[in-house]
């Protein structure tokens, strides 16, 4: 069973104590672009993040909170019965502590209970890390766009999984 279906009390205790997992707010979007710029080469800017916040009825975006300090973010649309991942990232010095599993745990959970039943996202090729996180919640290769980072002329892997 892949680990995206395991679910219950050990995904409510985060694996970073005294994070929780939040509605990303206007306040948030300089810090979540911020962590946005260090992890894509080509990063949204704070504007593509209040677009998403304030104008896409098909948003949902969430922040990883400690306090006043954002360790990571995801943003994601619920398209009628389809989960599009589009940002998703963790603070550098954060990652590998378990917060990334653990919020797209949440992502894919709250989208079943919202009636999603596939999801869809792009990885760059060179993205070992990612491709690793997906794969283990049960995501598959499903295509390729070649030279579709225009700018280092790299792949992005399509991946996708039944809900
Ligand atoms: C991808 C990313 C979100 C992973 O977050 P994280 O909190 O470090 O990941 P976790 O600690 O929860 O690790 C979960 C699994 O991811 C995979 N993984 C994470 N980092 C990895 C790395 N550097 N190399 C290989 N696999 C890795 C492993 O399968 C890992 O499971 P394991 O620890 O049992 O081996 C993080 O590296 C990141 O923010 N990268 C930059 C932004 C990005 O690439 N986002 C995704 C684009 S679609």
């Amino acid at each position: 069973m892949p680990n995206s279906r395991r679910s219950g009390a050990a995904d409510s205790v985060p694996p970073v104590p005294g994070v929780t997992l939040d509605a990303m707010r206007e306040s948030d979007v300089e810090h979540v672009a911020r962590i946005e710029a260090v992890s894509f080469a080509s990063a949204w800017q704070p504007e593509h993040f209040l677009h998403e916040i304030l104008e896409n009825r098909f948003a949902v975006n969430r922040v990883l909170r400690r306090g006043r300090s954002i360790l990571g973010y995801s943003s994601v649309w619920h398209l009628d019965d389809e989960l599009k991942i589009n940002n998703f990232a963790i603070a550098a010095e954060q990652r590998r502590r378990g917060l990334g599993r653990w919020m797209l745990r949440h992502i894919l959970t709250a989208a079943r209970e919202a009636g999603c039943v596939h999801a869809t996202l792009e990885v760059r090729d060179s993205n070992a890390a990612a491709r690793g996180l997906y794969r283990a919640h049960g995501f598959v290769e499903s295509g390729r766009r070649r030279g579709y980072y225009q700018r280092e002329g790299e792949d992005a892997i399509l991946m996708a999984a039944e809900l």
